[in-house]
């Protein structure tokens, strides 16, 4: 039986490890981590992480050949195929702060892997990682290796979190790079056999290392640049009297250009667009290309534009002050069907709003309070580390409350900023929210999910991105 170990049971190791277990019943997978109380909770009824559909797969697979395991030792020694999905943060100090990749817990997955192993070994790079990471690794592991052979291959992952397990079910393609050498390729053929359980091979694409590790920085620098280029046109809308979903809508319809990743927002967030453009942007620089570093660092910039404006619009609109006023935020996670808060907009949002000294009442309903109390007192980049090497929970912060019901969280408000698109904020009674509400009641809308003119009738003033604006607005510009 061939077994299996993946290091970090995080976002990406537990569902791809699920899926992998539920479609190779022969398959023996062990997911390992340092972080006690994931594992615990992998192995309870309350799922660590929330993704439509994964409890039905660790259901049916857990015990039987998928098995959560805090024995990180004992699994890799045991493995033919050691995955390692560990966080892989933006540095925070020391050379190329701010932007390199800090490789500490994949390097300290590395040397363990070289300890603890009795048997051959292929180590496959399932983090995000910085091109030429594979050969750093290979020669950790070959320094220690006291006779074992350890083949590395590059198999990074492109599932999107609130569609992981639809995506690892039928993905677009599997990238799986490998050395062109007899040891590579047969290494990449053994992993192409675990996937072709159940993905065409004709969608198994096979390269060497480094394209693979290059490709998916450059996948995510790519698909950032999209949701920066709308939200870009989105202020040019709002200057003009353009509708940015007209706009999106008819560049959309070129198939040159595709309808995805084409709605304007507050701005993107998720662990990865970020870390992995600052990561490119770094790697540019050290190869000498500083022009290629500045276009993809402009893909940030505007990100952070787009938040600084929205925060801007609020404070404009409403008296050119927020102080001591409550704002409803509905939403703080990243994107909706996720409770993951890593680098969501709403942090820099509700800080902006903070900043004014407003008195924040927040709703999520896949994020708990504590998850929002923490994310509000952290420092850049000190979330994406392991979760007992992050700051201790913080004391409450008087001017945020969290509560968990949307007309709880409006009630008595000037305004509300919607900065998720979860489905349950269109269908809310906006009669009912706009008589709870302070007059006059706004409603500034981050991710156009609701209908404007239904609320501009109700009596609501209403600011959509990208969209023509109400005269009230235009009245009160917001500059970033
Ligand atoms: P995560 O933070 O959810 O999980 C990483 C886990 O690794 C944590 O539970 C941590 O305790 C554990 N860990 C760290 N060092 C360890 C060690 N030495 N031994 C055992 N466990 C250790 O991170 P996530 O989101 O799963 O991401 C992992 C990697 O996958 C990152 O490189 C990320 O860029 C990449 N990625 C993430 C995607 C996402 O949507 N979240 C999508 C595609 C790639």
């Amino acid at each position: 039986m061939v077994k299996i170990c993946c290091i970090g049971a995080g976002y990406v190791g537990g569902p791809t490890m699920a899926v992998i277990a539920l479609k190779c019943p022969e398959i023996q997978v062990a997911v390992v981590d340092i972080a006690a109380p994931r594992i615990n909770a992998w192995n309870s009824e309350h799922l660590p992480i929330y993704e439509p559909g994964l409890d039905e797969v660790v259901k049916e697979c857990r015990g039987r050949n998928l098995f959560f395991s805090t024995d990180v030792e004992k699994h890799v020694a045991e493995s033919d195929i050691v995955f390692v999905s560990v966080n892989t943060p933006t540095k925070t100090q020391g050379l190329g702060a701010g932007k390199a990749a800090d490789l500490t817990y994949w390097e300290s997955a590395a040397r363990m892997i070289a300890d603890v192993s009795k048997s051959d070994k292929i180590v496959v790079e399932k983090s995000t990682v910085p091109v030429k990471t594979a050969e750093a690794i290979e020669r950790i592991l070959t320094h220690n290796r006291k006779g074992i052979n350890f083949t590395i291959l590059s198999n990074p992952e492109f599932l999107a979190e609130g569609t992981a397990i639809k995506d690892l079910f039928n993905p677009d393609r599997v990238l799986i790079g490998g050395r062109e050498t007899p040891e590579g390729q047969k290494a990449i053929h053994a992993l192409r056999d675990v996937y072709a359980h159940w993905v065409p091979v004709e969608r198994i694409l096979c390269t060497n290392l480094w394209s693979a590790e290059l490709s998916k920085l450059a996948a995510n620098a790519f698909l950032a640049q999209r949701i920066s280029s709308v939200n870009a046109i989105s202020a040019l809308c709002e200057a003009t009297g353009a509708d940015v979903t007209q706009v999106s809508h008819a560049i959309g319809t070129d198939s040159r250009i595709g309808p995805k990743f084409l709605n304007a927002s507050v701005g993107f967030g998720g662990s990865c667009f970020q870390k992995d453009i600052l990561n490119l942007v770094y790697i540019c620089e050290c190869n000498g290309l500083p022009e290629v570093a500045n276009y993809w660092k402009q893909v940030i910039k505007v990100n952070d534009y787009q938040k600084t404006r929205f925060v801007n619009r609020v404070v404009s609109s409403m008296f050119n002050t927020v102080s001591g006023k409550k704002i409803a935020i509905l939403g703080f996670a990243f994107k909706k069907d996720t409770g993951d808060t890593r680098e969501t907009p709403a942090i820099d949002v509700c800080k902006g709003l903070l900043g004014d000294k407003a008195k924040l009442s927040v709703f999520d309903p896949q994020v708990t309070e504590d998850q929002i109390i923490r994310d509000l007192s952290m420092k850049k980049f000190d979330w994406d580390h392991p979760a007992h090497l992050q700051p201790l929970s913080p004391s409450n912060n008087k001017q945020v409350t969290v509560v968990w019901d949307a007309y709880e969280a409006i009630k008595d408000a000037h305004g509300i900023c919607i900065l998720t698109e979860w489905d349950e904020f269109k269908k809310l009674d906006y009669k009912k929210v706009y008589d709870s509400m302070q007059k006059p009641a706004f409603v500034f809308d981050g991710r156009n999910v609701v209908d404007a003119n239904k609320l501009r009738e109700i009596g609501f003033i209403v600011y959509s991105v990208g969209k023509p604006l109400d005269s009230w607005l235009k009245d009160m510009p917001a500059v970033a």
